[in-house]
């Protein structure tokens, strides 16, 4: 039976707490804890927690990773660049998954993809090294198929496909983008889907955004942090994510109902 006959997966819930740690550190001190904050997600409804340790440290720092590793017992995404700093870091922590990203200093947030085709030399001893170590490894990519067989042929087990042209669209009220952007987004799933490949999505959603991502069948996992913590500072972190998780829950639950129709 095709993806397509069946009911859709699961769509699980990442919630990314980089931003928790930011406001830790405008100030310095402990306070907001990250470590609370996955707790709190966790409990909410979120499946498992993501964060970036950036190679400038400027939210998530390496104690939190030791302390996320040693008292949250849920799945943990550690995004990282591929460097070989970072990869001591993470096969020391041996987190649930990592995924790659790109990475410049001089960025506000992870602007495009990786280019897992151009760097595939680079990254490939990367690929390798994380799944020796029993890690699952995804690459956060564009929507473009050459990305989708660059990942699959350098051994990641996931591609992460970057949400952001679309989530912009959305923001702008740009119908059409919205709707290239979508089919991208939905044929480039389709097409990772095919090649074997574990499909997830993220960067940039909000409560606007969610729903048209979580119709697609082929996506297993949302990973969502920016939009959930600052809509905290209104409603509060639980119902914030408890929000979220209802949209993606209503939606996924909508497509599969359409497949039966
Ligand atoms: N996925 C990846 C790979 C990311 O780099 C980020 C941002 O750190 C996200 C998802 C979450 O994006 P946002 O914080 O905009 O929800």
């Amino acid at each position: 039976m095709s993806l397509s006959e069946q009911s859709p997966p699961f769509l699980r819930l990442g919630v990314n707490i980089d931003h928790v740690a930011t406001i830790r550190n405008a100030r310095g001190g402990r306070h907001p804890d990250p470590l609370k904050a996955a707790t709190m997600a966790i409990e909410a409804g979120a499946d498992g927690i993501t964060a970036h340790l950036r190679e400038d440290r400027r939210h998530i720092s390496d104690e939190d990773i030791e302390k996320l590793r040693s008292h949250l017992p849920s799945p943990l995404n550690l995004e990282m660049a591929a460097t070989v700093e970072m990869l001591d870091i993470a096969v020391r922590h041996k987190p649930h998954a990592c995924c790659l990203v790109p990475e410049k200093r001089e960025e506000l947030t992870t602007e495009g993809g990786l280019d897992v085709v151009a760097g595939h030399n680079h990254l490939a001893p990367f690929v390798t090294n994380l799944v020796e170590a029993g890690i699952r490894v995804s690459m956060f990519v564009d929507p473009d198929f050459a990305q989708a067989d660059a990942s699959h042929s350098i051994g990641a087990d996931i591609v992460e496909i970057h949400t952001g042209t679309y989530c912009e669209a959305v923001i702008a009220g740009d119908g059409h983008k919205i709707a290239h952007e979508l089919g991208r987004i939905r044929n480039m799933a389709t097409y990772a889907n095919g090649l074997g490949l574990e499909v997830h999505a993220g960067h940039g959603l909000t409560f606007d955004s969610v729903a048209a991502i979580a119709e697609l069948p082929e996506i297993v996992e949302l990973n969502i942090g920016h939009f959930l913590v600052g809509e905290a500072i209104f409603g509060g972190l639980d119902s914030s994510i408890r929000r979220m998780r209802a949209l993606m829950d209503k939606a996924r639950a909508q497509s599969g109902e359409q497949k039966s129709a």
